[in-house]
């Protein structure tokens, strides 16, 4: 087994529940950490940009009292950091990632030497999502602890690498903490994962249909009801290309097989949101929501997972 940094040592399951736009809070947070995965949540969530040190503070005291009383440990939590150069909230959310000393950084959108710098000076960890080999190369280059490869299939921005070529080649030169994430709504799949070679899985889009998410009704029976052939993938709504529920871009008045192109130069977070005003009814899922067939708390999908997650186990050992 490969030597990972202690923080993940108290981790039940090995699955990242990760960051989502609008979606992750702190009561997400909290109950992923709770149940034994890691919880994340976009910076970016907090709004005015000084909710994030009382977001922050919340997630440490409930833990923190959690660890006093119950017999397992709660997992360590993640703050995501948006490094692209036009997130004028950068250097204030750093700021306040440092004073909490957050153990675990997620980066995305431009690797940043002299935030994974800052980060490591408190002992911190970062890991740097990715779409391929090469930019993977370069976020370890730039000093990122690990890296989450995003394969095809995600909900959110996504790459349209298989995951088995994604893993397989970042293996070739790469042994520490690896992330894969892509369409992953089963225990099964975490396995699956393990297999080949990633440290951990990261799921998004079936945290969705969580009762803590923070999403409307609506967007969580999507989830539910959809298959991965509800999910489109267009660059139109951020300029970067990203997997979408079609019923969301059907109620924007769109067609979903007939939708113009963007340009990765249109994308933007100068004021602190990812997509522009006109596109924020438009929802993000990844391909695996078929997994995905009712609301439960987080607690509840991640038992769900567990279980998965040993069922398969066993059923190779026969
Ligand atoms: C609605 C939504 C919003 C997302 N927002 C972010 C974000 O703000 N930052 C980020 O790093 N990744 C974001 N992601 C991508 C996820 O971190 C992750 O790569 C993805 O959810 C994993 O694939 P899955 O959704 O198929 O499980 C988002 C994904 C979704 C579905």
């Amino acid at each position: 087994m490969r030597k990972l940094p202690s923080l993940f040592d108290t981790m039940t399951l090995p699955v990242i529940g990760s960051p989502m736009f609008i979606i992750s809070n702190p009561k997400l947070v909290i109950e992923q950490c709770k149940a034994g995965i890691v919880g994340a949540m976009p910076a970016l969530n907090a709004r005015p940009q000084t909710l994030l040190d009382e977001w922050i503070c919340e997630i440490k005291e409930v833990l923190a009292l959690h660890d006093k009383t119950a017999e397992q440990r709660s997992a360590p939590f993640a703050i995501n950091l948006i490094t692209h150069k036009t997130n004028s909230r950068l250097d204030h959310d750093l700021d306040i990632v440092i004073k909490h000393k957050v153990p675990l950084v997620i980066t995305s959108l431009g690797a940043r030497p002299e935030v994974n710098d800052a980060i490591h000076a408190y002992g911190g960890v970062v890991m740097h999502d990715v779409i391929n080999n090469t930019f993977a190369r370069k976020a370890i280059e730039k000093g990122a602890d690990g890296v989450i490869a995003v394969a095809a299939g995600a909900g959110g921005h996504a790459g349209i690498k298989s995951p088995f070529a994604l893993v397989q080649e970042i293996r070739q030169w790469f042994d520490g903490p690896l992330a894969l994430s892509g369409a992953m709504a089963h225990g099964g799949a975490v396995l699956a994962a393990r297999a080949m070679g990633a440290d951990f899985a990261y799921i998004g889009s079936a945290f969705i249909a969580t009762e803590e998410a923070n999403a409307p009704q609506a967007y969580k029976q999507a989830i539910v009801d959809g298959s991965s052939d509800d999910v489109v993938y267009t660059n139109l709504f951020t300029g970067v290309h990203g997997n979408y529920l079609k019923r969301s871009i059907q109620n924007a008045g769109l067609d979903p097989a007939a939708l113009p192109s963007s340009d990765a130069r249109d994308m933007t977070f100068e004021n602190g949101e990812s997509k522009p005003k006109a596109w924020k009814d438009i929802w993000g899922g990844g391909q695996g929501i078929g997994g995905v067939t009712e609301v439960v708390s987080a607690s509840a999908l991640v038992r769900r997972l567990r279980e998965e997650y040993e069922a398969a186990r066993r059923s190779l050992c026969h």
